[in-house]
């Protein structure tokens, strides 16, 4: 095997190993078709157990109620972006969002197109530094929208927010998603791209309260209703069949280290481990995030100058650290921990960080 670097890419992003090797031992003949699993239908029976033992692994790890359903998407979380209200969006009532960072900007700009939308909070002052205290989402809306985590500015909601008992709450949890345990209760819908802590890119989960399956308009195209996909076990037409297996061999992997409880565990002492070396430099890394809003996730912070970033980033891709670089839009640097970046390279950034500083005063 080549040499693997320490991947903080933001998404996709890093893997876990085990999940990696065992798609590369079975890749040729996938459980005795002698065919590769990229190579057979997705009605046959060896491709229908992965996926529903996806979906089941889904379930159990992240205690999906039972009056939920989940299903395997494709068009990224971005394609939710309008599909949430088009299945949601009640006649004459508005949609409410949170704007607290540039993904939950581009679902606000979609479901514009479908109806009112009133934004009840926005971090937009600060540039999206922070979450804001106490939301609170108002009575008589068609549903309620956050972003849990925001992956280009690097705040994550440490609370859920206020919602009357009669609108949902929808959440974008594309990056944070399976990287803690959360009560999926509180929510009406979550939907997440997979390829931060699930899996390889082409899937979108989406979890949906039963009760709300049955809300979207008739002529809405069957492709862009969820009813479609939860009646028909994310098999209507053919699902990112790979990506789905690869996301089956990634959640058995967490199982086995413990489930979430064990994934967070270790997420939390990761964050701590960097935001610990942003603290104590003594301005030398300044982080965006408010400390009380800081991500687990994604950890974003500037140095004195763009020169200084710049070297930052390439000197670090030397070091073996990739991904380093803060998203186009805003900057500065940024690391994504997501689940399959180890303590020990974790440890091997903060390192970094600390000679770095040494060696550019
Ligand atoms: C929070 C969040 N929402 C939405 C998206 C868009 O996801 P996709 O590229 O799968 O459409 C991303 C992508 O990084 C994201 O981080």
């Amino acid at each position: 095997m080549g040499k693997r670097v320490i991947n903080f890419n933001p998404g996709p992003a890093a893997l876990p190993l085990p999940a990696l090797e065992k798609a590369r031992d079975e890749f040729l003949d996938f459980a005795g078709t002698g065919m590769s699993v990229l190579e057979i239908s997705h009605r046959s029976k060896e491709y229908e157990k992965v996926h529903n033992e996806a979906t089941e692994l889904l379930r159990e790890l992240l205690g999906v109620p039972t009056d939920y359903k989940i299903a395997w998407l494709q068009g990224g979380a971005s394609t939710q972006f309008y599909q949430v209200p088009v299945n949601l969006v009640l006649p004459g009532k508005r949609m409410e969002y949170a704007i607290t960072g540039a993904w939950s900007e581009k679902a606000v700009k979609e479901a514009a197109l479908y109806g009112e939308v009133k934004i009840v909070a926005t971090s937009a002052d600060q540039k999206f530094s922070y979450i804001p205290a106490k939301v609170k989402f108002g009575a008589g809306a068609s549903y309620a929208h956050i972003t849990s985590n925001e992956t280009i500015h690097g705040v994550e909601w440490p609370y859920w927010p206020e919602v009357p008992s009669d609108v949902p709450l929808v959440c974008d949890m594309s990056s944070d998603f399976m990287g803690r345990a959360i009560d999926v209760k509180k929510f009406g819908v979550i939907y997440a791209g997979a390829q931060k802590n699930v899996g390889p890119a082409g899937v979108t989960v989406v979890i949906v309260r039963e009760d709300l399956l049955t809300r979207a308009a008739k002529n809405i195209p069957t492709m862009s209703k969820w009813i479609t996909h939860t009646t028909e076990n994310s098999l209507y037409n053919t699902p990112a069949t790979f990506a789905i297996y690869i996301s089956k061999l990634v959640l058995d992997y967490d199982k086995q280290i413990g489930g979430l409880a064990a994934v967070e565990k270790t997420n939390r002492e990761k964050a701590k481990l960097v935001y610990d070396a942003i603290d104590k430099s003594k301005g030398y890394y300044k982080g965006h995030a408010k400390p009380d809003s800081r991500s687990i996730m994604n950890i974003t912070f500037r140095l004195a100058s763009e020169e200084l970033e710049t070297k930052f980033a390439d000197e670090s891709k030397k070091a073996g650290l990739i991904g380093l670089k803060g998203h186009r839009s805003v900057g500065g640097l940024r690391a994504s921990l997501y689940n399959a970046v180890t303590l020990e390279g974790t440890r091997k950034l903060v390192e970094f960080m600390k000679e770095f500083q040494e060696k550019n005063p």
